[in-house]
């Protein structure tokens, strides 16, 4: 477990901008009734899903990353040439190698600054995020782009009901500043952060195939080794109990009560293990940033989206208290508290 809690008392790294980019086609659960023995009631029963978007043949994961840190650099102010370093949460990259960081590093115009990518899967965008502050916080770098990305729509089973009618393509993006002004915990910026993984869960949610373990090969294709496989009941336990227990860490890190929180930006597998970790910290649903009825699971991509919706229709104000908290494919997961 890695637990940064400050030494000192004011939040040294702040969000500057947010920006978020869902491709434009909708696939409905009544479009995957025609796939897969399914039903829009099963769905949005179970998990809270009406539709999802669907990325174009054209559209690469860089590509949907790019253009929510267009959106974000222009919301913070910031020109491209002045980030310190490109992190992007991915695990359904343009290709193997190299990182899809390289490439929005390539579309943004910008040469001669780490760019890399996180393979925490869910949990890939509060990894980035908290690699982030410890550079922005120790001085290191002044602007960090944090990019959550995935176009799962191509990692599925399209014959497989129990996870392909669960995920959707989308990116979220932050820039990541210094906060000059910072006095005290009042101040805005990232309170605290928490990660975890657990490598005995590792074969619950795995993509079988296409690595060093297991390389492609045509027999595994036509088995749909190379599409996610996950174990949806032991996985959905399993988040309840480490989403709530890592909430619990960032905010006594943080030295705040879950009272306190203005906003829960939460990754968004399934509307049932959001009410069950809402119920358990005692936070009432509407304080939730919801968007998995329209966008269903977007992995990495789900905080940042959220995040950025909330920003730009103005319910998530400068000042208000955020938690974050994520668990996908590791298993991995983690939290944070940050004043916007
Ligand atoms: C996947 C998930 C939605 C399944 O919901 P569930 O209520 O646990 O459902 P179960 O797996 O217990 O399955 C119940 C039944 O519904 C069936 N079912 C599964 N998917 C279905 C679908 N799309 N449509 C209709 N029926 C379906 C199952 O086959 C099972 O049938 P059976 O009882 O005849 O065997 C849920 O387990 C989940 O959200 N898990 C966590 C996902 C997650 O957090 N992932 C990590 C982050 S990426």
């Amino acid at each position: 477990m890695i637990t940064m809690t400050r030494s000192f008392p004011a939040p040294r790294s702040l969000l500057l901008g947010t920006g978020g980019y869902v491709p434009e086609q909708v696939v409905t659960n009544g479009d995957l009734e025609r796939l897969v023995e399914t039903s829009d009631a099963w769905i949005q029963e179970r998990t809270g899903i009406r539709e999802r978007r669907k990325a174009s043949d054209q559209e690469a994961a860089s590509d949907m990353a790019t253009a929510a840190a267009r959106k974000a650099l222009e919301m913070a102010g910031i020109s491209a040439s002045e980030l310190s370093m490109i992190i992007v949460g991915t695990i359904s990259a343009d290709q193997p190698l190299p990182a899809c960081a390289v490439h929005v590093q390539r579309n943004l115009g910008v040469t001669s600054i780490p760019a890399f990518d996180i393979a925490a899967a869910c949990a890939g965008f509060l990894y980035g995020m908290s690699i982030a502050d410890q550079f922005v916080a120790r001085g290191q770098a002044k602007y960090v782009l944090v990019i959550g990305v995935e176009l799962l729509t191509r990692l599925m089973n399209w014959n497989d009901r129990t996870t392909c009618v669960l995920f959707g393509d989308g990116a979220g993006a932050v820039v990541i500043g210094p906060n000059a002004e910072a006095k005290d915990r009042t101040a805005r910026g990232i309170l605290s952060t928490c990660l975890f993984s657990d490598g005995s869960q590792a074969d619950a949610l795995c993509i079988p195939a296409g690595g060093s373990r297991e390389p492609l090969t045509t027999e595994g294709i036509e088995q749909r080794r190379n599409k996610v496989h996950m174990e949806g009941r032991e996985i959905f336990k399993n988040a309840v109990r480490n989403l709530v227990s890592s909430s619990i860490n960032a905010l006594e890190q943080a030295g705040v009560s879950a009272g306190e929180i203005t906003w829960v930006v939460a990754h968004q597998a399934n509307l049932r293990i959001l009410a069950q970790v809402a119920q358990r910290l005692e936070v009432p649903m509407d304080k939730f940033i919801l968007n998995i009825e329209r966008y269903g699971n977007t992995s990495s991509a789900s905080i940042p989206l959220a995040l950025d919706e909330g920003v730009r229709d103005g319910r998530i104000k400068p000042g208000d208290l955020l938690l974050m908290t994520a668990l996908g494919a590791g298993l991995s997961w983690g939290s944070a508290v940050v004043r916007y």
